[in-house]
C-alpha cells in the first residue's frame, strides 16, 4: 500500500512548505500530496486553505493577492518558530524539488470558476517538467477534472468523492477516465473499496495517521493512504 505524504510530512513540519516536502523526501516517502491555489497574477501556489488565516495569520484570500504579496507571508511560525523562514512555495518549486521516482498528487482546490485558467497552467507545468507519468491531478471540483481531461488525454486523474453520490461518481470517473477514487477515512467502507476495484479503480484514503487505521485499510485492499506521517510506511 502506497503511503502518500499528505501536504508533505505535515506532522513534522508546517504543511505544504518546502520544509515539509524536504522532510518527506528525507523520510523516504514514495509519494507526496499538495494543494494548489492561484494568486491574482496567476501564480500557482501551494497551500490548503483559500486564505492564510490558519497558516500565515493573514486574512486575505490568495486570489486577491499578487504573488509578491503572498510570497512575503511567513507560513511556518504557526507550526514552530524554527520554521519562521518558510514562505509559500510555488508549484514549480515543489516539482523541481521532487526526484523523478517520487509520485506527486496535485490537488486543485478550485477550478477555473474561482481561478481562471488554473487547469491549463497546471497541465502545462506538469508537461514542461516531463512529469506526466508520475503526477496525479485530483480535485473535489469535478468540473476542473473534466477540464484537465480535455486538456490532456494522458493526464492521471484522482477523483475526490466529497459529497457526490457513488452513482454519479462512477459515471463521471468513467467519462474522465479517472484512475482512483479518493475517499475520506469515514467513506472507506469495505463495499465501496470493493465496488471501486470491480470497476478497475484504485482507492486512496485520507487522512490516515495511525498504524491501526493503516492496517485496517490495508486489509480492505485500499491501494494508498494520505498520511501526515510518512513513517507509517516504515512501521510495518
Ligand atoms: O487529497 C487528499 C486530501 O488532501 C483531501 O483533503 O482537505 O486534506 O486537502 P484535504
Ligand atoms: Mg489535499
Amino acid at each position: 500500500m502506497l503511503v502518500i505524504a499528505h501536504r508533505g510530512a505535515s506532522g513534522h513540519a508546517p504543511e505544504n512548505t518546502l520544509a515539509s516536502f524536504r522532510r518527506a523526501l528525507d523520510m523516504g516517502a514514495a509519494a507526496v500530496e499538495l494543494d494548489v491555489h492561484q494568486t491574482l497574477d496567476h501564480e500557482l501556489v501551494v497551500a490548503h486553505d483559500d486564505d492564510l488565516k490558519r497558516c500565515g495569520r493573514d486574512k486575505r484570500r490568495l486570489k486577491t493577492l499578487r504573488w509578491q504579496e503572498a510570497a512575503a507571508i511567513d507560513v511556518g511560525s504557526w507550526f514552530d518558530k524554527r520554521f519562521a523562514a518558510e514562505r509559500l512555495p510555488r508549484l514549480e518549486e515543489v516539482c523541481d524539488l521532487l526526484p523523478s521516482h517520487v509520485e506527486l498528487h496535485v490537488e486543485l482546490k478550485h477550478g477555473s470558476r474561482v481561478y481562471p485558467g488554473i487547469e491549463e497552467r497546471v497541465v502545462d507545468l506538469i508537461r514542461k517538467r516531463g512529469a506526466s507519468s508520475r503526477t496525479v491531478v485530483s480535485s473535489f471540483d469535478h468540473e476542473a477534472l473534466y477540464m484537465v481531461r480535455s486538456l490532456d488525454a494522458k493526464a492521471r486523474i484522482g477523483y475526490l468523492l466529497g459529497l457526490t453520490t457513488l452513482k454519479t461518481a462512477w459515471a463521471e470517473m468513467r467519462d474522465i477516465a479517472a484512475e482512483s477514487l479518493n475517499l475520506s477515512v469515514r467513506q472507506a467502507l469495505a463495499r465501496t473499496v470493493k465496488a471501486a476495484r470491480e470497476r478497475g479503480y484504485k482507492t486512496l484514503v485520507y487522512t490516515v495517521n495511525t498504524p491501526m487505521d493503516r492496517d485496517r485499510l490495508a486489509k480492505l485492499g485500499v491501494d494508498g493512504i494520505f498520511s501526515n506521517y510518512p513513517e507509517l510506511d516504515l512501521w510495518r
